[in-house]
């Protein structure tokens, strides 16, 4: 079965991993979380004192890094991968606030994002992959055969993310969340390193007013019209 690479960048909360995770599950594929490896880098600084309110010494970030394993594992009860650092589960740590307020300052250095690509590469090589992150189109996989640069209103991201941390018993405000995601959008794409922008041949998915499955209909019908995939996957309907 001839399978692809799936690279779904985009802004911050715009629901990237929503769409690629349901998209993963219908075609079969796996799905990485390339924004998680980051947030594992910046939890285990933070939990180091190597990083506090965004300030850091660059060769304390570096020499940490052969100090972090990372690694991924099915959680038959959410069905989704749950992220692991040095054997440890912390799915729900690298999700709080202090690590999203912290991630984007490590995430410009060179090594690190060395580190993750190494990575990112090797769990993609056998294609059958969706991946999410920032650069993924144009860095990490710049052949793949469908891209998709994903975008939304501002408050409806934050009204997303702040449903998603409440849920998950963080207590947050509307402000806080809304002036984070702004902040992780501009330093994301303001930096040196592989910094986030539309691939050439990306395809814009701006979802403010679109349902998870109009979105996912969108991808579908955008992995149909490659022609690329087997009989039993060419047909939306059928997937
Ligand atoms: O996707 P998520 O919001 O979890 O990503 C957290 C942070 O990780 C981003 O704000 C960005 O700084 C960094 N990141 C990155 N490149 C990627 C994925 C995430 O720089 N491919």
């Amino acid at each position: 079965m001839r399978k692809i690479t799936i690279a779904i960048d985009g802004y911050s909360s715009c629901g990237k991993s929503t769409l690629a995770k349901a998209l993963a599950a219908k075609l079969g594929y796996n799905y990485v979380d390339s924004g998680a490896m980051y947030r594992v880098v910046t939890l285990y600084c933070l939990r180091q004192g190597i990083i506090k309110d965004a300030v850091f010494m660059r060769e304390e970030v570096v020499k940490a890094l052969d100090r972090i394993a990372l690694s991924f594992q099915y959680n038959a009860s959410t069905k989704a991968s749950d992220t692991y650092l040095n054997g440890e589960n912390v799915e729900k740590e690298i999700r709080q606030m202090e690590v999203s307020k912290n991630v984007s300052h490590i995430s410009v250095l060179k090594e690190v994002r060395e580190m993750m690509a190494s990575i990112q590469r090797e769990m993609g090589k056998d294609k059958g992959v969706v991946m999410d992150g920032r650069d993924i189109g144009t860095n990490i996989f710049p052949d793949a055969e469908l891209k998709v640069f994903m975008t939304a209103d501002t408050d409806i991201r934050t009204r997303r993310r702040m449903d998603e941390l409440t849920a998950k018993g963080n207590t947050v405000t509307f402000e806080e969340v809304k002036k984070n995601l702004l902040s992780r959008d501009y330093e994301d794409s303001h930096r040196t390193e592989n910094p986030l922008r539309k691939a050439d041949d990306a395809v814009v998915l701006d979802n403010s007013d679109l349902s998870r499955e109009e979105q996912l209909d969108f991808v579908l019908k955008l992995v149909y019209d490659l022609k690329l995939l087997d009989q039993e996957v060419k047909d939306p309907k059928a997937v």
